[in-house]
């Protein structure tokens, strides 16, 4: 297990540069499979998410090429088979390789995927997608076998707005016969990028970040070059540090309107911001009002930073709320957030904050990968040592979490135990 130490209460001063989205990432590996060609994907995180789906693309036979931030992946001479339960559980994301498998050769056999216990999280609408376009599904404890003589193009509602299944019927679509059309789609701009990607390759998807996506399918892709965009969830982790402990902390390469909920909130609680065109520059204050935040789906306030939020809603004045509407257990980082001092209760789902409160360092888990992250944002701001156990989750999507925070002035360290 790796166990990570943070000396809090110092002051973080210079600049963080923010890595390749990690949920861009983790479709666009799988999404390179459609094509029998090349295809290089540079700004691409070290993270273990991506080592995870290379293990994967390794075990099809897929030649894998990996410099300093791009990845190199052709799949001339790949095969069809099964993925292990051992692979697929490493990671909610391998769940792309049903879409992109089924896309390429109309077969295939995989697990249910893993991934944060941050609810039940099942895959029906990626499975009803799926069958729209004309695959059958047989379904053996974990084990999917996705099948279909001829995919077809449909017309998909989807009833939520899902990140994951709107990605994965984009990908079992791009080579279907006909016209496929996804209403009630998800907007993330990781999305977005999937989309780019595969038009890039010769795909034909309009629509990508609006409700509505239309995929007129095509026979073949070609090879292509592209880049993964900032990662809004990294950069939003350490803007609310640098609204933690930050002294004009920079939080450079972002795409500022991708964390615009964020930001808002952010003004309104009074925080000293300066935003440039693909910059933050943020500085602590000592005066903190107190808000109210509903996780939903983009572009409104992501439920990935509602755990970093509810730290920084320990040190405003009054009573703050935070409504969970996403997933049903998300609030797995609090009875750690009260150990570290914090004043919360959790009904239903909203926990309710009255702050400010001094936090001081002790031993804490990270339960889930941005659990893990709050546990970093209130270890940085405690007085006193703050070790987080299972620090593996933060591993998973943060790269270089330690180096970058160290570059600014934080002691912090990991180690294996
Ligand atoms: C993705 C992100 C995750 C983020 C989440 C919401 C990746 C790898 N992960 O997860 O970081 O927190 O979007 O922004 O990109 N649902 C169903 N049935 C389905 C699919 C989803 O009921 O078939 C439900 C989920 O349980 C959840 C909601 O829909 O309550 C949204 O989930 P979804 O957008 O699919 O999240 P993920 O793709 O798993």
């Amino acid at each position: 297990m790796k166990l990570m130490e943070i000396e809090g209460n110092r002051e973080l001063n210079g600049t963080i540069r923010i890595s390749g989205a990690k949920n861009a990432t983790v479709a666009l590996i799988p999404a390179a499979i459609l094509t029998d060609e090349e295809a290089t994907i540079c700004n691409v995180p070290e993270i273990t998410d991506t080592d995870a789906l290379c293990d994967i693309l390794n075990e099809l036979n897929v030649e894998v090429k990996r410099a300093s931030e791009s990845i190199i992946i052709n799949p001339k001479n790949m095969i069809n088979i099964e993925i292990e339960e051992k692979f697929s559980k490493k990671l909610r994301a391998s769940y792309y390789f049903m879409g992109a498998l089924l896309g390429k050769y109309k077969k295939a056999v995989m697990y249910f995927p893993g991934g944060c216990s941050i609810g039940a999280r099942p895959i029906d609408l990626h499975l009803k997608g799926f069958e729209a376009l004309g695959a059958t599904i047989k379904n053996e404890k974990n084990k999917y076998i996705v099948e279909a003589e001829e995919l077809h193009g449909a017309n998909i509602y989807l009833d939520i707005a899902s990140v994951g299944a709107t990605i994965n019927i984009m990908l079992a679509a791009v080579k279907a016969k006909g016209t496929t059309v996804i209403d009630n789609a998800a907007k993330e701009p990781e999305i977005v990028n999937v989309a780019t990607f595969l038009n890039n390759m010769g795909a034909r998807i309009s629509g990508a970040g609006t409700s509505t996506i239309k995929i007129e399918g095509v026979e073949t892709l070609h090879k292509c070059f592209h880049e993964v965009i900032p990662d809004r969830i990294e950069a939003g982790t350490y803007i609310i540090i640098g609204a933690l402990c930050g002294k004009n902390l920079k939080i450079d390469n972002i795409i500022p309107e991708h964390v615009d909920s964020l930001l808002s909130k952010l003004e309104e609680i009074g925080t000293e911001l300066e935003v440039g065109t693909d910059y933050v520059m943020i500085s602590k204050s000592n005066n903190y009002k107190s808000t109210t935040i509903k996780t939903l789906v983009y572009p409104g306030f992501p439920t990935d930073l509602q755990q970093p939020f509810t730290v920084l809603l320990t040190q405003c004045n009054g009573k703050s709320k935070v409504t969970e509407t996403i997933f049903e257990n998300r609030f797995m980082h609090i009875p750690y957030l009260k150990d570290l001092g914090a004043d919360v209760t959790v009904k239903n789902q909203t926990a309710t904050i009255i702050g400010p409160t001094k936090l001081a360092g002790t031993s804490v888990v990270a339960t889930d990968l941005r659990a893990g992250a709050a546990m970093v944002a209130a270890g940085l701001l405690a007085e006193g040592t703050t070790t987080i156990a299972n620090a593996e989750h933060i591993l998973r999507g943060y790269e270089q979490i330690v180096e970058k925070l160290t570059s600014v002035g934080a002691k912090i360290k990991i180690r294996e135990i």
